[in-house]
């Protein structure tokens, strides 16, 4: 973890929700420190994946702010959240089934064309085997590859901050693995990364700290090896296995 003081991401007493006067972050506030890999726990329905969105500029925010290295993001366009240098990979539907790989890689990066050779080189790094098969269709890749070409979809643009929904969600364990190796991988690379995640234990495991959501607020934060060890955490979301 590489720090050089403010964080780079702020939720401030965040409220948004779907439905106009239906909150489903109720005053969530967060922050994420350049270099870092933050892991988001909670239990179904808490609101994980409402907080990326509303990040993201995919749900509204009614009350409070986002920022990020100082900067009002609050509701501000996914577009433009993208060339301010966040990539975000949602819980599902985020490849294009019917392109290639290869296509799917363009059209992460279609905001800088330029750049594409030299991000195909990084991507490429990261995960040979895309690269390999680069011409076969994303709709036709296992749940574990889709998942990486997604990733590699979204570092395309070279993000500062990945935003990562559920990247291990309907893997087989080994695949989860090697979901949780590459994306501490692509941390150590330096990009700083939030990552919401079903498999609480593995994700702590990994991650320099971990926030607890429970019905949109974030109810705890510690490092992931803290949390790891705290009852309260054992009980509710890692069983009696979690010491
Ligand atoms: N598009 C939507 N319209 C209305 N309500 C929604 C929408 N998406 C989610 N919700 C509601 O918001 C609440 C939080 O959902 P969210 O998807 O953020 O939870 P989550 O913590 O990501 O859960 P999971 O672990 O199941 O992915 C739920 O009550 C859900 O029904
Ligand atoms: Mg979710």
């Amino acid at each position: 973890m590489t720090d050089n003081g403010d964080p780079l991401i702020v939720a401030d007493d965040v409220y948004a929700g779907y439905i106009p006067g239906v909150t489903i972050l109720n005053g969530c506030s967060l922050e994420v420190h350049q270099g870092e890999l933050v892991g988001i726990i909670g239990p179904n329905g808490a609101g994980k994946s409402t907080l990326l969105k509303a990040l993201f500029g995919l749900v509204p925010v009614s009350e409070g702010t986002f920022t990020l290295a100082g900067e009002d993001i609050t509701n501000m366009r996914a577009d433009q959240l993208v060339k301010q240098g966040i990539g975000f990979v949602p819980q599902t539907n985020n490849v294009f089934p019917t392109l290639s790989i290869e296509e799917n890689l363009e059209m992460g990066a279609y905001q800088r064309p330029k750049a594409f050779r030299e991000r195909m080189e990084v991507v490429g790094d990261l995960f040979p085997v895309l690269i390999e098969r680069k011409s076969q269709r994303a709709g036709s890749l296992s749940g574990g590859e889709r998942q990486m070409l997604a990733m590699a979809r979204a570092l395309m643009m070279d993000p500062k901050v990945l935003l990562l929904d559920e990247p291990s969600a309907g893997l087989s364990p080994a695949r989860q693995d090697e979901t949780f190796v590459r994306t501490r991988e692509i941390n150590r690379t330096g990009v700083t990364v939030i990552m919401v995640e079903q498999n609480a234990r593995r994700c702590l495991q990994i991650c320099d700290r971990g926030y607890v959501l429970d019905q949109g607020t974030a109810a705890y934060s510690a490092e992931g090896r803290a949390l790891l060890k705290d009852p309260k955490v054992i009980e509710l979301y890692l069983g009696t296995l979690g010491a």
